[in-house]
């Protein structure tokens, strides 16, 4: 079975949804990765005006609805940046159109529909890929050289920390508990994937604490802990509360690396420290665009069927430990909480 849908070497995409903050940073990430183009966008019916203005920004085709793109026949590719509870739908019916699949994260919030969604790309032989954008930043590759270098050692603790504040009555989809919202499925999964990437694979017992704003239906913040078995463990925080935090730090048995600006944004610099006996020092790794370079990526994994970077057994593990951690926030009444106030300053 051929990987493009179209007679072409380039990949032709096209987008469900006109979201505003996606619209600004990851589509414009599609229009410049060369060997691609961003074909077609869709919304819902009712917000055709969005769609049509965004198709028009970008010189794409724009159509009615999500179904009728995915039955467009010129397009190789789908980006899926939707609310969370539609991430696996919309992926089964992507790769049932023969679509290759770039989806939002989290793919699934839950281990089996990650499985559900593995088979389906194998049956249709079509890539599909979660997207972890920070992973693609150029600090993550010099955080891992330098882990590998042994200069700190070896690991013994990942401590990961993702916060950013959202509104009250913003109508925020990650407020929304019917649309797959909350803290852990948002900011969280990222702060997550972090140990699990350094330690290569999942805890064997995690222990989560969650707090909830008054007046919201979803956690609103978390302190978790995980243990990775022979003395190696890790501990994450993550907030829609609180003001910006953006940092991991890996603890070895000789020193420390810490990634200051772990989710940077497009044209902000990563920021590395690394302290051991010898002293401490300071990385600046220059800003790149890693929306831009997670296209890239998965534009070659199509072309060349290689494994996507962000790996189908990653995500899996990722929905699997964010579910654990949800288990065990619920698991003890005693353990939700609700603190806060009710507004939280951006
Ligand atoms: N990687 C990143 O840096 C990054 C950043 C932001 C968000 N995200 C992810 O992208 C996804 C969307 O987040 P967002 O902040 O862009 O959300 P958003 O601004 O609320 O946009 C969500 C889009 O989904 C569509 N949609 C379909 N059903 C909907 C419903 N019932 N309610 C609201 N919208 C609905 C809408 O598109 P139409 O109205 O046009 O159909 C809407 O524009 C989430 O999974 C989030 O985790 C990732």
């Amino acid at each position: 079975m051929t990987r493009f849908a179209a007679d072409s070497t380039t990949l032709r995409w096209g987008v469900l949804g006109a979201t505003s903050y996606i619209s600004t940073h990851v589509m414009p990430g599609i229009a410049r990765t060369p060997g691609c183009e961003l074909s077609a966008v869709a919304s819902r019916p009712e917000r055709a005006a969005a769609a049509a203005e965004v198709g028009r920004s970008f010189g794409a085709t724009v159509h009615p609805d999500y179904g009728t793109l995915l039955a467009d026949d010129a397009l190789d590719a789908v980006y899926i940046p939707l609310p969370n509870s539609d991430h696996v739908d919309w992926t089964l019916r992507a790769l049932a159109a023969g679509k290759h699949v770039l989806v939002e994260k989290p793919m699934a919030m839950t281990e089996n529909d990650c499985v559900r969604i593995e088979k389906a790309a194998e049956a249709a032989s079509r890539t599909v890929m979660e997207a972890f954008m920070y992973r693609f930043h150029p600090q993550q590759r010099r955080t891992a050289e330098l882990l590998a270098s042994g200069e700190i050692g070896e690991l013994r603790v990942v401590r990961a920390s993702f916060a950013f504040g959202i509104e009250s009555g913003s109508g925020n989809i990650r407020l929304e508990p019917s649309l797959g919202g909350g803290a852990t499925w948002d900011v969280g999964c990222y702060a997550v994937d972090v140990p699990l990437l350094f330690f290569g694979h999942v805890p064997q017992t995690v222990s989560a604490r969650f707090s909830r704003r008054p007046g919201i239906d979803v956690e609103t913040s978390a302190v978790a802990t995980m243990d990775f078995g022979q003395g190696r463990s890790a501990v994450v925080d993550y907030s829609i509360d609180y003001g910006p935090r953006s940092y991991y730090e890996l603890q070895g048995t000789r020193g420390s690396i810490t990634v200051r600006n772990a989710w940077a944004m497009e044209g902000e610099d990563g920021v590395i420290t690394v302290l051991t006996h010898d002293g401490i020092r300071e990385e600046t790794i220059p800003s790149a665009n890693h929306y831009q370079l997670q296209v890239a990526a998965f534009a070659e994994a199509v072309r060349d069927n290689v494994l996507a970077p962000m790996s189908l057994a990653d995500s899996r593990n990722t929905a699997r430990v964010g579910a654990s951690l949800v288990a065990s926030a619920a698991a003890d009444g005693a353990n939700i909480a609700t603190t806060g106030d009710a507004t939280v300053v951006p």
